[in-house]
């Protein structure tokens, strides 16, 4: 989208990572990972973060970094699963830019997180379970959503591109 961020909201497990490595050079954008941004200016992981000072000193940092991201250049940016929760973060990510869906279901979440560790969140299946289903409206409320089950990040990647055209050719 001309002059705007793109960004990549859902599930942990969703894809928004290897989708959003693709989809930065597709639509000739740098690609910002808010996970990474958070890991590298902490300097120690997610896990950590968690471990030492709970959910809710990470969610703080993430805020702080999230408002640096909306202050940079328009980027891809792939967002934390639970970054589009709270009101005040939506509201300053749908002020600045596109936001995109990536759909999945609970089963293949489950199934992509069980193969890759460092999920605080993802350890106890009921309560990512609960999350999920909490989840869901709430991701619901932005602009364009994709169903990625059984699809691979470059069918995804190339599914946004045109849906994202698309749109831009409606605003024209
Ligand atoms: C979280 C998702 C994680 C990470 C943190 C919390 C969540 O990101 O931000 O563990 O609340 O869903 P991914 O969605 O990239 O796994």
């Amino acid at each position: 989208m001309r002059g705007e961020h793109v960004y990549l909201i859902g599930f942990m497990g969703s894809g928004k990572t290897s989708v959003g490595v693709l989809l930065g050079p597709a639509l000739s954008l740098p690609f910002i990972d808010l996970d990474e941004l958070i890991v590298s200016a902490e300097g120690r992981s997610i896990t950590s973060i968690f471990a030492a000072e709970g959910e809710g000193h990470f969610r703080q940092i993430e805020a702080r970094l999230l408002d640096q991201v909306l202050d940079s250049p328009p980027a891809v940016v792939s967002l934390g699963g639970g970054t589009f929760l709270p009101l005040e973060n939506r509201r300053s990510i749908q002020e600045r830019g596109v936001c995109v869906w990536l759909k999945v279901s609970l089963e293949e979440a489950l199934e992509r997180c069980r193969s890759e560790p460092g999920r605080p969140l993802a350890r106890d299946v009921a309560n990512f379970s609960k999350l999920y289903e909490r989840r869901q409206p709430v991701y619901g409320r932005c602009d364009v959503h994709i169903e990625t089950d059984r699809k691979t990040p470059e069918n995804i990647c190339r599914e946004i591109v045109l849906r994202l055209e698309e749109k831009e050719n409606a605003l024209d």
